[in-house]
């Protein structure tokens, strides 16, 4: 009952922005979950984060220093751990990003007071005190339980530099990197499970050509050497979906790349480039439609990096990791420039939701995916403010998912029905469905249309409940004075002539277990 009422009510406030006009009548949608044929499982690392030393996304966010008024263990944020925690954080990709390749791993270690003062040339052109360096980064992912992604520079150090670090965190011999690190503070080595061979060579990473790009990772994955127990997968950098045509940068290093362990892939919902980008609160429904509609072009590049993986590594030893994606609006004004800090509304979370069904979709290949970024930079699970925090629409969302953390996805069909604005044509519905640990299914419903509710049909029978994340405007988002303005409700499906059928307001999604 108390659901119903809770349903009704958010049903109404999301309407909200279009009681002036005529209520359009809710659709219906028909969804078909095809069990007999299961995918490979959803691994986890899809849920993944990347921090880079950029703006407040590591200083302040989640690195104030054990002295600092902000609670904190030994440096990092009390609220932000717990946060991180609560969604269980898989995977951590730092320190860049661009600024990887600036990045002297030696500046980072040792006594803080003594570290080198540098320019964070990318970013704002600030000043980087590295007190957040290696042992900061390596403990910060055993404080989440999260596997450790660090990205070596590539573009301005050499293999040497590279595999020396690499050293320095991985190595228990009495060996001097090995024993630097245990007169620095840290004893037994600590577990790297992916190194990122560089980051975006085809730019900030080296501005390389396809082929240079390709014998560059071939020589640096040479070099670098891990304890063979650790399993350590090295990554090579590849194309970006928002600089031309990726394919023949893929195709480079498929073929001439080295014994690759892991690709990359960049892609950003970004509606330009170089030009304005947009607000990320107070727009119009013609930005609402781009932004999802940029958000859909990551499947079809994935499909397309997957087919030229696909010639090279029929067998799919090579997994794709999308380890930079989101949305990338201009900053907030008023923000330090160069800081890309972007408030955080109920259409990033369909952009979430959105990106995360279509990995889903992709489990064969695509093994690993990081959000750009985890805190106070562009699309954040979390912003900050000195010693406040909220935790974002994008956050609800990997909060919703977790059921689809190592589940067996199966195929959704979803009946044709669009949300259109102007040119622009969306699936006005989205499905994932999947086997969860639990041994229930659940299915993840996205609504795209910024007005109508939509009655989405299955064949299933039983019962469903779970949450719902919706807006009551399509900027709707959370404030440091109105905390929980955008955040998930019970919701549940109802069983109409035998057969589950939810009946989802507009702009929300809804995660739920059929039972
Ligand atoms: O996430 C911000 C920047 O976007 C990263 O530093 C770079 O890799 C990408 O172009």
């Amino acid at each position: 009952m108390r659901t119903t009422i809770r349903l009704a009510m958010l049903a109404a406030l999301a309407t909200l922005p279009a009681l002036a006009q005529p209520a359009a009548p809710a659709p219906t949608v028909d969804v078909a979950i095809d069990t007999n044929a299961p995918g490979a499982v959803i691994d986890r690392h899809i849920y993944g984060q990347f921090a880079e030393h950029l703006g407040r996304g590591i200083y302040e966010g989640i690195w104030v220093g054990p002295n600092s008024k902000i609670p904190n263990i030994k440096g990092y944020r009390k609220d932000v751990v717990a946060a991180l925690k609560a969604i269980h954080v898989p995977v951590v990709r730092w320190p860049g990003g661009c600024f990887a390749d600036n990045y002297d791993w030696r500046d980072g270690i040792g006594p803080r007071a003594k570290r080198p003062a540098r320019i964070n040339v990318n970013w704002g052109d600030v000043t980087e005190d590295n007190s957040f360096g290696t042992h900061e980064y390596m403990d910060l992912m055993e404080l989440l339980g999260a596997d450790a992604y660090v990205s070596v520079n590539v573009g301005s150090m050499t293999p040497l530099d590279a595999q020396r670090w690499i050293e320095y965190i991985t190595s228990d011999q009495k060996a001097t990197l090995a024993n630097e690190r245990r007169r620095n503070g840290r004893d037994k080595p600590w577990n790297l499970k992916y190194i990122g061979i560089g980051n975006e060579t085809w730019g900030c990473g080296g501005n390389m050509s396809p082929e240079v790009a390709a014998s560059n990772n071939a020589k640096f994955t040479g070099y670098i050497r891990t304890p063979a127990d650790m399993g350590t997968i090295k990554v090579a950098s590849g194309a970006s979906g928002n600089v031309g045509d990726p394919n023949p940068f893929t195709e480079a290093l498929m073929k001439d790349g080295g014994r690759l362990q892991a690709l990359s892939f960049h892609y950003y919902a970004m509606p330009s480039a170089r030009g304005p980008k947009g607000p990320a609160t107070g727009f119009g429904e013609n930005l609402w439609a781009q932004e999802l509609s940029l958000t859909l072009k990551l499947e079809d590049y994935v499909s397309s990096t997957i087919a030229v993986m696909d010639k090279y590594d029929p067998q799919k030893r090579v997994p794709l990791y999308v380890d930079e994606y989101g949305s990338w609006y201009d900053q907030e004004p008023g923000s330090h420039p160069g800081f890309l800090y972007q408030q955080n509304t109920i259409r990033d979370a369909e952009v979430a939701a959105l990106s995360l069904n279509i990995f889903h979709r992709h489990t064969d290949r695509v093994k690993l995916a990081a959000i750009a970024q985890m805190v106070n930079v562009l699309q954040a699970m979390i912003l900050t403010d000195k010693e406040k925090m909220i935790l974002t629409p994008t956050y609800h969302v990997f909060d919703l998912y977790q059921p689809f953390m190592d589940a067996t996805p199966y195929k959704a069909t979803v009946s044709n029905a669009t949300y259109a604005y102007g040119d622009t044509k969306l699936p006005l519905i989205d499905v994932s469905a999947a086997r969860a640990k639990d041994g229930k299914l659940y299915l993840a419903i996205v609504n795209t249309d910024p007005h109508r509710a939509v009655t989405v049909r299955t064949a299933l029978t039983g019962s469903a409940t779970g949450r719902i994340l919706a807006g009551a405007a399509m900027d709707a988002h959370n404030s440091f004075t109105a905390p929980n303005a955008v955040h998930p409700v019970a919701f549940s499906g109802v069983s109409e002539g035998g057969k589950l059928v939810f009946h989802m307001p507009p702009m929300a999604v809804a995660v739920v277990a059929v039972n």
